[in-house]
């Protein structure tokens, strides 16, 4: 990674994590929700989402006082579905963020209770926002509902469930791979567009960014499935392999998902260059999804 992402993230992930901590502290929760939401949340991640968001902000020249409200609410989302993923129903893993998995600790119950309050408590702090126009927040809500649910990332759940046990074709495999991940990561590059209140080309370019960056998240993930170890990722190495998972991998080899990669980067860099952003955290950002190793 970067000098220039390395010093953004130094400092944004605290301002992150206190957020969270913050929100958490708000609601009126039972204790033992609370501290099953609290585990799953603290337990660390890399943060990539609000990074995503905030990073727009910054490469945009524009400041919102309500950045980190908006960045931790997708991060509460997002770690929603990394509890209700590893659930027995679902993936069926023991593992997350290098502790053993939400429901293994509290149990079945209070871990998809815990997921259903995080996803409610992400749209209370977006309805409770304050120094953004009403009718952006009201944007941020249906985008985020758009993207979280039925529609986003739901949806592909629900199509990498079928996909078990069967190839899909590629093309199916790339909407699976749009939907369960691309949607929330491009959630929130648009709502930091949003935020900065940016031009219709630069949202327009960003667009076509954050698909490809998106794709190229899920593709890494696949990757890292089956060529890193379960100490590296904090999650169980071959986790799709057990299940019978499509993947790129699984469809391509390691050297054609390697490839489609690769041309997903570039297209994303190609985007960002379009507007004047090739030098940016965003580009730092884009670079270090493709290079990561956990
Ligand atoms: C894992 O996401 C689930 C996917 C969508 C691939 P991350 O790799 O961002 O997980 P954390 O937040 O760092 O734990
Ligand atoms: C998960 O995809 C996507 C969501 C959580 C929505 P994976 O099942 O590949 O994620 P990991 O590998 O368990 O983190
Ligand atoms: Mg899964
Ligand atoms: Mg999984
Ligand atoms: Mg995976």
């Amino acid at each position: 990674m970067n000098e220039m992402l390395r010093t953004f993230m130094d400092e944004q992930i605290p301002l992150i994590e206190s957020e969270l901590t913050r929100q958490l502290a708000k609601a009126d929760i039972p204790d033992v929700l609370h501290e099953s939401m609290t585990y799953s949340v603290e337990a660390g991640g890399k943060r990539i989402r609000p990074l995503l968001l905030l990073a727009v902000l910054h490469d945009l020249n524009s400041t919102s006082a309500d950045a980190f409200t908006v960045a931790a609410s997708v991060e509460f989302i997002h770690t929603y579905s990394l509890i209700h993923d590893d659930l027995p129903c679902m993936d069926d893993d023991d593992f997350r963020r290098g502790k053993p998995t939400n429901h293994t600790v509290f149990g079945v119950d209070v871990a998809t209770l815990a997921g259903d309050a995080m996803q409610t408590l992400a749209f209370q702090a977006l309805a409770d926002l304050r120094a953004t126009d009403s009718s952006d927040a009201l944007e941020l809500v249906g985008l985020l509902a758009k993207a979280s649910g039925a529609q986003g990332m739901v949806k592909g759940q629900v199509l990498d469930m079928k996909g078990e046990q069967q190839l899909l074709p590629l093309e199916e495999l790339e909407e699976v791979h749009i939907h369960k991940t691309g949607a929330l990561l491009s959630y929130c590059i648009e709502a930091g567009a949003v935020l900065a209140h940016a031009t219709e080309e630069q949202r327009t370019q960003l667009r076509r960014f954050s698909k490809n960056i998106g794709l190229a998240f899920q593709i890494q993930d696949d990757i890292l499935d089956v060529t890193a170890t379960t100490e590296q990722l904090g999650k169980p190495a071959n986790s799709d392999t057990t299940s019978g998972k499509s993947t790129y991998p699984s469809l391509l080899g390691i050297d054609g998902a390697r490839a489609q990669l690769t041309m997903r980067h570039e297209e994303a860099l190609d985007a960002l260059q379009s507007i004047g952003l090739e030098n940016s955290v965003l580009r730092s950002l884009a670079d270090y999804i493709i290079e990561r190793n956990m």
